[in-house]
Formats: structure tokens, sequence, C-alpha cells
């Protein structure tokens, strides 16, 4: 029987998903596995938040459904963060929107702005939510490839007339995931001009927004002046906060977006736990000096594995912001292939860039979520496989 809508069967597989499964085999089996493929660090969540969930899990009102309202200190916490941290002031109840995670948010979103048949932007390589949301909701999916010698920027201007015309959403992502690209703000400021012309919701994901080194700091797109008329911006706990298991997040900007996605939402979910949302509230409003310990690891982590990497011979770009590296591969060596055997032959987990997107070939993403001396090895076993692919396939 023929169950699945042509939908879902034109769907790649999530990759994620897969890997994890993999690795649980695998350490089953005894194999010492480093895993830099999730975008999940080995941080514990700040004790603010779990001290605050245990003492709100005993309340019985916190066990009550949330609703898309959720918790009116959570959607304070929110828009004290958006205005200390990038100095937007918005308003708590119609300009932002609780989250199970920014993920469900992203997927949704294109239920709520697209029909079937509009044309949605998706980046390739790209967070792989995009294009299921898109996917999942009919859009006519225009993939746009990030290239490195444009700095990995969504340049809606190289689209067609018509493609342009035809669009209603974009998805946009800095610091990207997984090219680690930041976007300076003349781009931002050029691409709200052409959404506000060409009536184009913008979809800005900004779940790394904290994460950034070397004086570095991420911007909000709706510091940019007219943005809130296009744009609805993503975030997350999960990154900043070693918190990707609680589900928390929200969506912030233009009112009829959020209004849209929370009506989507209402038939999909009841909203996250408040006792999650109150516990969210406590490290949001603290979330500067709760973020520098976390910056700090993830630096000496990014600053490691670059030193590790060139040291056996395998160049690449250290970022100013993200947990990742994009590291590019050898001419010819495909990045599913090679990402297979550095599991199966050293134990060690990367990403594929063809997991991103086609777009995403040539390249892997490697997570410095490890310790210094395990980001090291890892070095050693991803140099000791390319050797031994290019000497395979150099022999075949
Ligand atoms: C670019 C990007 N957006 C969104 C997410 C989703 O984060 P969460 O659903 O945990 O908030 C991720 C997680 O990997 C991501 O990399």
């Amino acid at each position: 029987m023929n169950v699945l809508s042509q939908r879902v069967m034109r769907l790649p597989t999530y990759a994620v998903g897969q890997i994890a499964e993999r690795k649980r085999q695998l350490i089953a089996e005894g194999v010492d596995v480093i895993d830099l493929g999730a975008g999940d660090a080995n941080i514990a969540p700040p004790a603010v938040a779990v001290e605050s969930l245990y003492r709100a899990a005993q309340e019985r009102a916190m066990s009550r459904y949330a609703f898309q309202i959720g918790s009116l200190e959570f959607r304070d916490a929110v828009a004290r963060f958006m205005e200390r941290r990038f100095g937007v002031s918005v308003d708590q109840l119609s300009e932002i929107l609780p989250l199970i995670g920014s993920k469900e948010g992203l997927a949704h979103l294109p239920f709520a702005v697209l029909d079937p048949g509009d044309v949605c932007v998706v980046p390739e390589p790209g967070y792989p939510a995009y294009l299921g949301g898109a996917r999942l909701a009919g859009a006519d999916v225009e993939i746009f490839p990030l290239r490195p010698e444009a700095d990995f920027l969504v340049e809606l201007e190289d689209l067609s007339r018509e493609r342009l015309a035809g669009t209603k959403l974009v998805f946009l992502n800095y610091p990207n995931n997984p090219t680690a690209a930041i976007a300076p703000r003349d781009y931002l400021e050029r691409t709200v001009a052409i959404c506000r012309k060409h009536d184009i919701v913008i979809a800005y994901d900004n779940p790394y927004s904290e994460l950034t080194f070397d004086g570095y700091r991420a911007p909000s797109i709706l510091e940019i002046p007219g943005a809130r008329e296009v744009a609805v911006e993503f975030h997350s706990l999960s990154k900043s906060f070693g918190m990707t298991g609680w589900r928390l997040g929200w969506a912030v900007g233009n009112s009829e977006v959020i209004k849209g996605l929370s009506k989507v939402k209402s038939y999909v979910d009841t909203g996250a736990f408040l006792a999650v949302q109150r516990a969210g509230a406590a490290v949001i409003d603290r979330a500067e000096e709760l973020i520098e310990p976390v910056r700090e690891q993830f630096r000496v982590g990014r600053d490691a594995l670059v030193t590790a990497l060139r040291d056996v011979g395998i160049d690449c770009a250290s970022p100013r912001a993200t947990m990742y590296l994009w590291v590019p591969l050898p001419e010819g060596v495909p990045s599913g292939e090679f990402a297979r055997n550095l599991l199966e032959q050293e134990g060690l987990a990367v990403l594929a860039g063809s997991v991103f997107g086609e777009g995403g070939e040539g390249f892997v993403r490697l997570s410095f979520i490890v310790e210094p001396e395990r980001l090291r090895e890892a070095a050693v076993r991803m140099a000791r496989a390319l050797d031994r692919f290019c000497a395979a396939k150099g022999r075949a």
C-alpha cells in the first residue's frame, strides 16, 4: 500500500538523526566515538535554569496547557533582551511568539505565509528545516546556492525578475549554519530594501547570535530601519545555553506574520511547558553574564580545532561565530562517502556537506563542541582517513 504523500516522499531523510543511531551502535560495540556531527555542545545548562525549572515544576499551574500566549514572564524577558541586546523595542503580545525550539517555528512558518506554488527562497547549503517546511507547505522552492566567493550571502537580486516577483518568503541565516558566514550591515540593509519593494517576508534565523568571537557582535535584522515591515526573526535557547533538549525559542518581528504563525501553531501544538518557559525567562534575563563562559569555551574549542587541522595539513578558515568549521575537501572527494568512512573506520562523526543540500558538496562540517584534546585527536583521525581515502581512490 502506498500511503505516503509525494510531499513526504520527496523529502530527503533527515541525516542528523541517522548518525545518532549509528553512533549509538558503534559505542555499544566498544568504539571510541568522537561526535563532531551534531550542533549540540557538551555544556551544562545554566544552574539558574535547572533550579527555576525544579521549583516551577512543583507549581500546579505550570502543568496546565500553555497555549500560544504562553508565559507572560517569558514574553517580557524576551522583550527586555531584544531591547538590551539589539536596541529593538517590541510589543510582547503582538510581536513575540514562544516556540517549542526555533526549528518548529521555522518549519511551520511557510504554512502561515505561503500558498501552494508561491516561491520560497531557500539557501543551500542550509539548515534542513527551511526546505522541509517549504516543501511540506507545497511551495515552489527556489534553491539559492551559497558560494564562498559571494561570502555565502543570499543575493536576491541574482534571481530573475519573474522569480523575484513570485517570491513570498526567503530564509536567511547569519551567523550561518553550516558555513559560519556572517552578514554585514549593508547586506542586511539592501536585502530589507528589496524585500520591502517586492513584499517578501524575511525569515531571519538567528540562533547563533550570541556565539560570536574576537569582538564580533551579531546583529538582529530588526535593527535595520523598516525591517519590521517584512521580517520575523527566530531565536533559540538551544545553542547559547546548552539547552537543546529543553525545546524553547521564540519568533519576534512583524505582527501579521507572528499572528499567522501563532494561528498555524494553535492547530498543531499547545505551547512549550510553562515551567520551561519560566526557566527560559530566568536565563534570558541573565543572558549576557551566562554567555561569557560559553563563548570562551567555544573560542578555545575553535582555536584548538583550527590549529590541529592546520597542523595535519587540512586548511580551513577560523570563523567569527557559530560552533562550526566548514572544511573544504580535496577535489573529487565526495562528502557523504568520506563522512561514512570517517565514522566507520575512525569513529569520528562529522556532517557531510551534502546533508545541507547538493550545494554543500565538497565540504564537511565539524562542530567544535568537545574538549580540546578530543578535538586534536579528531584532527589526527580526519587526516588519517583523508590520506587513506585519497590513496584508495588513486589506486581505483
Ligand atoms: C540554523 C539553525 N536554525 C535553527 C536550529 C534549531 O534550533 P532549536 O530548534 O534547537 O531552537 C538549528 C539547530 O541546529 C540551526 O542550526
